[in-house]
């Protein structure tokens, strides 16, 4: 049985409990980070951090917890554990309160929970590792840079792409493609040119992403931060996501058409093996 963070207090999973109150359950008034775990360590956690806090900012979100404490919590779960690949979740709410749409007074506490999930993140080799993707709307609210818990419609998106046989959904707003239902999503073109889309209110800001492209240009590999429609996408010569629960992970079908060979083609595969280089060699 894993042992869980719920609020200072480290529990068994099966006697941690949060109000049925709280906001996180009632408005999905709460923020997330998933970090991932490799030989014991924690990938990129300054980013997830930064990215907490700045997710807690933008809803006015107030926040007591420290860099230092939130990593402490976060290896004591990693050894309490004994997690040697896979994931570390956070979640913090905004408290339970009586229910009310405006927000409570400014001294009810978060709810702070965490847990870890054992994951094999790197055990197969890049050739067994292939997605399909449909393209379907976007109809997610207008501030995707907020990782909120909002992930209904994420939820429903790989739903239907598992029904229609496939992997996961590429989400299309105004012809072009914003990210993945849970990952952020790239074109490699006909020139070798990465392209992915530009920051802004429509993707979730990947701390992989934000990786990856040091990676690409570590190689000196061309990138391009831009939109694309879903038409260059399927004549690219290859596709690939990215996320703390992925890497890099190509993707060899969009909709009806294949991508490039069919097969997880060589940009995706160097910039995977990069970043797991990489992200061994600075993991804390
Ligand atoms: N999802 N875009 C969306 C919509 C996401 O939900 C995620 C992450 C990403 C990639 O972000 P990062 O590289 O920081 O993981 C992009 C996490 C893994 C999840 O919900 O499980």
């Amino acid at each position: 049985m894993r042992i869980v963070y719920v609020n200072g207090h480290y529990v068994p999973e099966n006697e941690a409990s949060v109000s049925v109150f709280d906001r996180g359950f009632l408005f999905a008034d709460a923020v997330y980070e998933v970090t991932s775990v490799l030989d014991g360590k924690l990938l990129d956690f300054k980013g997830h951090y930064e990215r907490l806090k700045r997710s807690l900012n933008e809803l006015d979100m107030p926040f007591s917890m420290t860099e230092e404490e939130l990593l402490a919590a976060h290896r004591k779960l990693v050894a309490e554990n004994n997690i040697d690949e896979g994931l570390v979740y956070l979640q913090v709410t905004r408290g339970a309160a009586d229910r009310d749409f405006v927000y409570p007074d400014a001294s009810t506490p978060n709810t702070v929970v965490m847990f870890t999930q054992s994951k094999s993140l790197t055990g197969k080799p890049i050739e067994e590792l292939s997605m399909k993707v449909i393209t379907v709307d976007d109809l997610r609210w207008q501030r995707c840079d907020i990782k909120t818990v909002q992930l209904l419609y994420p939820s429903i998106v790989k739903n239907m792409a598992k029904k229609q046989g496939a992997d996961d959904g590429w989400l299309v707003r105004d012809g072009v493609i914003t990210e993945g239902s849970s990952n952020n999503a790239y074109i490699v073109t006909e020139e070798g040119t990465i392209v992915t889309r530009d920051l802004s209110h429509s993707i979730l800001a990947g701390i992989t992403r934000a990786s990856v492209l040091e990676c690409a240009r570590q190689l000196q590999m061309k990138v391009e931060e831009r939109p694309f429609t879903v038409e260059e996408a399927k004549a690219a010569k290859e596709a690939f996501v990215s996320s703390a629960t992925t890497f890099v992970y190509p993707v060899v079908q969009i909709d009806e058409a294949v991508i490039g060979t069919g097969k997880p083609g060589p940009v995706a595969a160097k910039l995977r093996e990069i970043y797991i280089e990489n992200s061994r060699a600075t993991a804390i």
